[in-house]
């Protein structure tokens, strides 16, 4: 039996992340924690507040509980990265340095950390990505993950940790709202669909990105954290593929149960980042480790998003 901590229970992955470990491991066996406040599903868990940064408290708590895996999802995201610039690389990097040390030191059996499609740039092929290709990060955020995935691989092969990740596209769910990222137009897109308003985008309308519904992120990260450690040929981080759309092409998707919905272009600074990003990932090699396969096409998401996040707006969530 595995006795899991994450950190960062509170964000978008977090928190639907949260719930699919206690599902599979055990509510008794998770310790949810966040910066922040617990959310109110959380509220009976084993909860701690707990900061990333925090590198005696992390230890104390994996102690204390006797953890055996970590999953750190702590991160200042690619929008929010560019405005704090310091801050992001030094919440991302140490927050990371703290759980591979804990992992070395205290003998964990396995840590995950997301990576992201933020670790390629302008010169990075934009069609179907492959595995090993030219990454050049301009956000803070993306040079970040780039050298995490590098030195999960170091600690790995300096010292044994047995560190997991995954390289997500933009993740798009109706529990919880994403903060500080590129790709948030595409949660947003659907509460302003739900409300009977005009989406004012912050992405031009052509803007192609990698994209994938939070059920498919969720039973990834599971997966590949299953997945015996010798058929794992990836000891960075993993492409990882699903969707590509537009929002042109999200609106259209909303506009077939919607038919009278609107969206405007306003594009900002997000556009730059997104311009960076690739179109589109090759995951071959997730496929062939450890049998990766997205379920969900664009129009399959959108009828199950629109579904449940009207229920939810319906008990008052979000208000
Ligand atoms: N969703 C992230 C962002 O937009 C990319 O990993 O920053």
């Amino acid at each position: 039996m595995e006795r899991i901590l994450v950190i960062g229970s509170g964000g978008q992955l977090g928190s639907e992340l949260t719930e699919a470990l206690k599902e599979k491991w055990g509510t008794e066996n998770v310790v949810a924690s966040d910066i922040n406040d617990p959310r109110p599903e959380q509220a009976k868990d084993t909860f701690i507040k707990l900061d990333v940064l925090d590198k005696e408290e992390i230890y104390a708590v994996i102690q204390e509980y006797k953890i055996t895996q970590v999953y750190n999802l702590a991160a200042v995201l690619s929008a929010v990265g560019e405005k704090k610039p310091h801050f992001a690389w030094k919440l991302n990097m140490e927050g990371l340095f703290n759980v591979l040390e804990a992992a070395k030191d205290l003998k964990l059996n396995k840590v995950y950390w997301p990576s992201s499609i933020a670790v390629f740039g302008p010169t990075t092929p934009k069609k179907d990505v492959p595995q090993y290709t030219i990454c050049n990060p301009t956000t803070v955020y993306g040079i970040s993950k780039l050298a995490g995935e590098q030195w999960c691989d170091y600690y790995r092969s300096k010292w044994g940790v047995d560190v997991r990740s995954l390289r997500y596209p933009g993740l798009i769910g109706y529990k919880a709202l994403p903060g500080g990222g590129t790709t948030d137009y595409a949660v947003d897109i659907y509460h302003k669909a739900l409300e009977g308003q005009t989406y004012e985008c912050f992405l031009s309308e052509n803007t192609y990105l990698p994209m994938m519904y939070m059920p498919d992120a969720i039973r990834a990260t599971l997966q590949l954290m299953d997945a015996p450690e010798e058929q794992l040929s990836v000891h960075t981080s993993y492409n990882l593929g699903a969707l590509s759309f537009t929002p042109e092409e999200i609106a259209a998707s909303i506009r077939k149960s919607i038919p009278d919905f609107k969206i405007s272009y306003a594009p900002d600074f997000r556009q730059q980042i997104a311009d960076s990003w690739p179109d589109s990932i090759d995951d071959s090699q997730a496929q062939q480790d450890w049998g990766w396969k997205p379920a969900y096409d664009l129009d399959g998401m959108t009828g199950d998003i629109l579904k449940n996040l009207k229920a939810l707006k319906e008990e008052g969530h979000f208000a």
